[in-house]
Formats: C-alpha cells, structure tokens, sequence
C-alpha cells in the first residue's frame, strides 16, 4: 500500500481486537429512537422561511405561465421564485466537465424535460401557505408528446457507460462459442424503474451570512457537494459549512447534490433569509434520480460437458434527454463466470424522464438478475442442478482482465449457504414441492458479487493529556452504521477503549472522508482513520523513545506495541508508560496525527478485488392465486474483515431483501401519455414490508483478503442487493416451471402461463 505517513523507527504495533470485530449496536441508535437524532429537516434557525417546489404535470415541453401573482396575494407569502427572478448562477447548471457533475433543473428557463421537474418556488412564512400558494400557481403548458420507456426513442451506444466505463467489453470469439455449443441459450430480460425513496426525503436548510452559506442537508458525500456548491454560487468552499451527521437513508441518491437542494440555496439566497425546503414523497420521483429500467439479453452457449464456450449480455437501459448516466448492467458478466468468449454491450434510449444514476448496486443489481437467471436456463438446458452448473462454471480469476481474485471465497460461499439452506434435498424438476397448505414451494440461488473499491479520504486523530482520543473524519452515515464501524476502527488505530475516543463526522469542515458509495465508505475512511491513529501513536512513541525519563527510553529499533492507552517496549511488556504520562512529560495537551487513504495501484494492477456471495430462496406461491410470497434467504457473504457483524448482518439483510423487492414488487409505473411516474408514493410503490419478510440469513464467511488494503475490509453495501434477485426469480420458476423473464414478476404472469 501506498502510505503517506512515514513512521518514525520502528512502528508501534497496535493490537486489535478489542473494537474492531465486536457486533456493538448502532452508537446513534438510542438518539435514532427517542427522536432526539438532528436530521436536516429538524433544523429551524432564527427567520427561517419554508420553500416549497412546484414541479412540472408535464413531461415535456414549456412552461407558457404561472400565476405567479395569486401565489404571491397569498397571505404569508414572501416571495416565488422562477426563471424570471432567480438569482444568477456563477455557473451554468447544465455543465457537464466529469462524469461526477450531473446537470441540474434549477429554474435556468423555462424548458421541461420531464415530469416532477421543478418549475417554481413559494417561499413562506409556513409551510402551510407555501404548500396552498404553490396550487395557485396554476401552470399552463406547451406540451409535446412524452417519450417513455425502452422503445420510446431510437436507440444508440452511449459514450460510456456507470462512470467512465466502455460500452462495449469483447474477449474471445462469441460466433465461434456459440456454435461450438451444444446447447444454448437466448432470452431477454426487463427490469422496471425503480426509485430511491429513502425514509428521509431530500431536504435542506440553508443561511446565507454574505458570503457564507451554512447548510444542513443530507449527504453521502460532503465535500463534492461543498465543491458543486461553490462552484455554482462562485464563493470559495472555506465560506460553505455542510452538516450532515445522520441520513435517512441514500441509497445513492445523496451523493451528489441534486437540483431541489441548489434551490433550496437560491431560495434563501433571493429573500435573504434562512430556508428550509423539503420534497414531498410524490416529487421525489424526478428530480434526484432513479434506476433506470432495462432490457438484457444473454446468449450463452455450453459445451457437452457443461463448461460455458459464449457469454454474450446486451443491456439496454432508458436515460434521460439531457444527461449521460447509463446503467452499466452488462458488466457483472465480466467478474463471475469463465468463458473462452464473453461480449458485453450497452445501448441507451433517451427519454423524457429526470436523469437515472447510482441506486445501490447500479448496474450489478440490473444486470445479476438477467445473468443468475439466463445461467439458471443454462443449467436446466444441461440437465444439471443450479448450485453444480454454477460450480462448474464460476471463474478461479477474473474472466476479463484474468486477474486472480478471491474465487475461494465464492466457493466457500456457495458450500456454506447451500448446506445452512439445504440445498441437497431440492429436487431437479420444477413443481415437485409442496408444502402442508398446498402451496407450491421454489427453491433458487444466485451468485452474489460487488468490487472491493477505495477511493481518498482523510482523517486527523488526536491523543490528548488525559490520555482519551478524538478522530475526525467527514464520514457519512447513511443508516448503515458507519459511526460505529469507523468509531470502532478509530479506538483500535489509537489503541483506545471505544469510550476512551470521541469520533466527530458528518460535517464538511472535517478531514474530506470521500463519498460514501461504491460500497467504499468503511474501506475509504477506515484506513485513513487508521493510518491517522498510527500516526499519532507514532509521534507519541517517538517523544517516549528518545527521552532518557521514559521507561520506553531506547526502544526505538525493537518496536513498541500499543495498547489501551499505554506503550509497551516489544521485548519487554514489563517496561511500559501511559499515553498521559508521556504527554504530561513532554509539556504537551495533545499530540495530533494525520492519516491518507487511497486505493493502492501496484495492488489493483496484480489482482481483481471483489467481494462474493451466494443467495439461497425459497418462494412459496399459490397455485390457483400465483400470489408469491419469499419465505426464506440464506446468504453467504465473504468480504473481507468484518469490522461489526450485527452491522455487517444488517447491510446484508437489506441488500437481500432489495432483492425481494426487485424480483417481486418494485415498479415505477409511468403513463404512456403523459410520461408521469403514476405511482409515486409508498402505498401503490411496493417495497416488502415486515410481513413481506418471513426468514431472512445471513451468513459471514470467513476470509483473509491482504490485497484490498492493510485492515483487509471489502464492501457489504451492495452485495446484498446481487443474487438476491436472481434467487427469488429462480425460486419461482422451480417452485411452478414457468419462466418469468420481465421483473418484478407479478401473479398474473404466473397465471397467464402456468395453467
Ligand atoms: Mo451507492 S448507489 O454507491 O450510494
């Protein structure tokens, strides 16, 4: 690994142990319940004014007019903003200079490119008024036709697809693979829209003091939002304070500062007084981003002897008119099957619909459903049971870039789950299981996979005289609990008791701890936190080392080790000194140290770095109904060290019962005229709720990864969310021998041929 700090002498050797592994519950969790946890939205500065968006029933055309004077004769409004009187912007909102930096509707004219875009705003004294005042706005359209869905415009390959990626991956020769096949296959598979719809809707409080901005919004990534913020409004960053210290939920969508925000500034920004705004649930369906529905198609050829010889996996996937976020779903067939031939393309449709872009797992979720379920037809083709044709078949390296990766944890994985599930009782055929009440029972796997990624972050860590600890870092925690994995590794790099350290996030004039995405964020932020506690133990046991009244005086070359909240000689653990006591001697209140994080290239040019898994499903479905209920998940995760297992558990969970949700339930519904998501709310959006959710496991499998960084911690954000799917979807299949190919799958498909 590439490290920043350079440790004077010998470096301390930190024992852990002590915090990092143990499955602490959530340290933000009583503040959580009690209600007494400051979300953004709760913030009320002196004058604060409530803003509220008026957004567009059209999904494309101009706004002719609003009637912006009734809104104004309301009583308790202060002032609507639209294109006519909205401060001026340093910055064109519709920039696009890197692949980060998604335009914005921020009331730049009066253009609509889809439903839900923000068209005004009514700034009040209650949120009460603005809401009524908004309705009087009575907008008047030139409405032209909305384009909507997969063949609502003509198709093309887009430039790149995630962030940066190339459309089109080829190694090997699929002509030549799938005639070598015996068998083959060629479905085609969609996948609905899907919206964030995070507990905590987009909200923001922001204050303006001339230069300054001070704001309260959420964030998965504090200091790229400070930076878009600046850039924007042309102030310096050091003028802009972002407080985010607890999110209800991302997904994603809060990791890039979305329109709605901006005008939440601007608002405050033209009444010169502090704002809050808050999207309403419905709004959210537009403006900050959703996942993009896609049609795939796999062919995949195999040999007589059940070996793959093509992996071919087309996506098309629906992005916005004005925009370049396109679902890089095709991708997961480069990690985890080997095939001689594998051919990967993309191609975008622009609709007329707010830009798509990261929801948990994007492009991995997409795309495992349509690869767990084309390989689940392989292996029926072949004759062969799901969990052999899969061991048969998974890559020992990266099929890609022929990279090792950790292909023994995957089979680990696969072992572990099937035996905790029982795997070895499901009968090959479908339709062969019962249960008591009569109903039809499925069993089905998939295979789980994310890449282990890190990007920079910093963090500072202080040691103070009476002997406690603070670490900051501007980390993010989305619900996740990443106050108390990074607090935990935090007590660990000073060697501390977890009560012993005070550990600040969430706020923007902390050390830039990265975005909390990718499954990055514990990786990211923990090595610098770790590194920031190594440095500041290092420059204790140098004051210690070199200092003739120290009982540590000379250990320099034989090292020391550290641990809660003493230095001891290596060689000598009888010879040792409080971290107090040396500050004391020294004169000193505190000694600070500084830590760095990055991913290390010489490691991601040697291996492919990637967490794995296996989901095992069982579907239990009505035979004369098709109602489908998922009775129970086993998942088996290897991902690197588990830094809280009751936290990392948790991750898991979600991620599998997303997949519940995608392969059963989630659908943004869009009117064909008038290009409107029809059902944006939570009661016609379904997600699986308590009673949706019988049994649900997760498993830890063990596994060593020294490559990904020194701490050896992957990702588990998003894991979950791949294979889980493709196991609900292989599970109803086996459990009625009809083969849904368009997610989610709804009764009526089962009905429609399962007779
Ligand atoms: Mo995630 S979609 O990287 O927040």
């Amino acid at each position: 690994m590439a490290l920043e700090t350079v440790l004077p002498q010998a470096s301390p050797h930190i024992r852990h142990g002590s915090n990092i592994g143990q499955p602490l519950t959530r340290r933000d969790g009583v503040l959580k319940v009690t209600g007494r946890a400051r979300y953004a939205a709760d913030n009320h500065p002196k004058g604060m004014l409530y803003a509220v968006l008026a957004v567009s029933g059209v999904a494309r055309g101009r706004v002719k007019s609003l009637d912006v004077e009734a809104a104004k004769g309301h009583r308790g409004v202060v002032e609507v903003m639209t294109p006519a009187n909205r401060p001026r912007l340093a910055r064109d909102p519709d920039e696009k200079s890197n692949p980060f930096m998604f335009r914005l509707d921020v009331l730049q004219n009066d253009r609509v490119r889809y439903a839900n875009q923000p068209i005004a705003v009514v700034i009040a004294e209650t949120l009460e008024a603005a809401t009524e005042a908004a309705a009087l706005l009575r907008p008047q359209y030139e409405v032209q036709p909305a384009r909507v869905g997969l063949d609502g415009n003509k198709s093309f390959v887009p430039p790149g697809v995630g962030i940066g990626s190339p459309p089109e991956i080829r190694k090997g020769d699929i002509g030549a693979g799938l005639r070598k096949a015996t068998k083959l296959i060629d479905s085609t598979y969609e996948t609905a829209a899907q919206y964030h719809n995070a507990m905590e809707p987009h909200a923001i409080v922001a204050s303006w003091d001339g230069e300054s901005l001070s704001i309260d919004t959420p964030s998965q990534g504090l200091i790229m939002a400070r930076g878009r913020i600046a850039g924007l409004f042309g102030v310096s960053p050091e003028k802009i304070h972002i407080r985010s210290p607890f999110l209800g939920g991302g997904f994603g969508s809060k990791g890039l500062i979305s329109g709605p925000q901006i005008l939440g500034i601007l608002a405050a920004k033209l009444v010169g007084r502090p704002v809050k705004l808050v999207l309403r649930r419905d709004q959210m369906y537009g403006p900050v981003g959703h996942r993009p529905s896609t049609r795939q198609r796999l062919r995949i050829g195999v040999a007589g002897d059940g070996a793959l010889t093509a992996l071919d996996h087309y996506a098309k996937t629906t992005s916005s008119t004005f925009d370049d976020f396109f679902e890089p779903a095709a991708n997961i067939s480069h990690t985890l099957y080997a095939s001689p031939a594998i051919a990967t393309s993309h191609e975008g449709v622009r609709i007329d619909i707010g830009t798509p872009m990261f929801m948990r797992a994007p492009g991995e979720a997409t795309g495992s459903i349509a690869l767990e379920c084309a390989i689940d037809e392989a292996a029926l083709a072949c004759g062969m049971d799901p969990l052999d044709f899969r061991l048969r078949n998974y890559a020992e390296v990266e099929p890609i870039s022929g990279k090792p990766f950790s292909s023994k944890a995957l089979r680990e994985c696969y072992a572990q789950g099937a035996e905790r599930f029982g795997w070895a009782r499901r009968p090959l055929a479908p339709r062969q299981m019962r249960d008591e009440a009569g109903l039809l029972v499925g069993w089905g796997l998939g295979t789980a996979t994310f890449p282990a990624l890190m990007f920079h972050a910093e963090a500072r860590a202080v040691i103070r005289s009476d002997g406690t600890g603070l670490v900051e870092s501007g980390a993010h925690d989305m619900g996740q609990g990443a106050w108390t994995a990074l607090a935990q590794i935090a007590a660990d790099g000073l060697a501390l008791d977890l009560d012993a350290v005070a550990f600040r996030a969430g706020s923007s004039d902390l050390p830039d701890a990265g975005i909390a995405g990718g499954s990055g964020h514990t990786a990211t932020a923990g090595m610098a936190i770790h590194r920031a506690g190594a440095d500041a133990i290092a420059r204790l046991a140098d004051l210690a080392t070199g200092d003739r009244r120290s009982p540590l005086y000379g250990a320099g070359n034989a090292g020391l080790i550290a641990q809660s909240g003493r230095l001891y000689r290596r060689d000598d653990e009888s010879r040792s000194e409080s971290y107090a006591d040396i500050l004391a001697r020294a004169g000193l209140h505190e000694i600070e140290g500084r830590g760095a994080s990055a991913s290390d290239p010489a490691a991601q040019s040697t291996y492919a770095m990637h967490a794995h898994g296996a989901v095992f499903a069982e579907v239990k479905i009505d035979p004369d109904l098709g109602q489908i209920r998922a009775t129970r998940l086993v998942g088996a995760f290897a991902a690197g060290r588990v830094i809280n297992p009751r936290l990392v558990r948790s991750q898991y969970y979600g991620g599998m019962i997303w997949g519940v949700s995608f392969a059963l339930s989630e659908h943004a519904i869009v009117d064909k005229r008038s290009g409107r998501v029809m059902n944006a709310d939570l009661g016609e959006y379904h997600i699986p709720v308590n009673a949706d959710i019988v049994s649900v496991e997760a498993l830890l499998v063990h596994e060593d990864d020294p490559y990904v960084n020194a701490l050896g911690i992957k990702g588990v954000g998003e894991i979950g969310v791949t294979g889980a799917a493709g196991a609900v979807a292989n599970a109803v299949w086996h459990a009625t021998g009809v083969r849904v190919r368009r997610f989610p799958i709804k009764l009526e498909d089962l009905l429609a041929q399962g007779r």
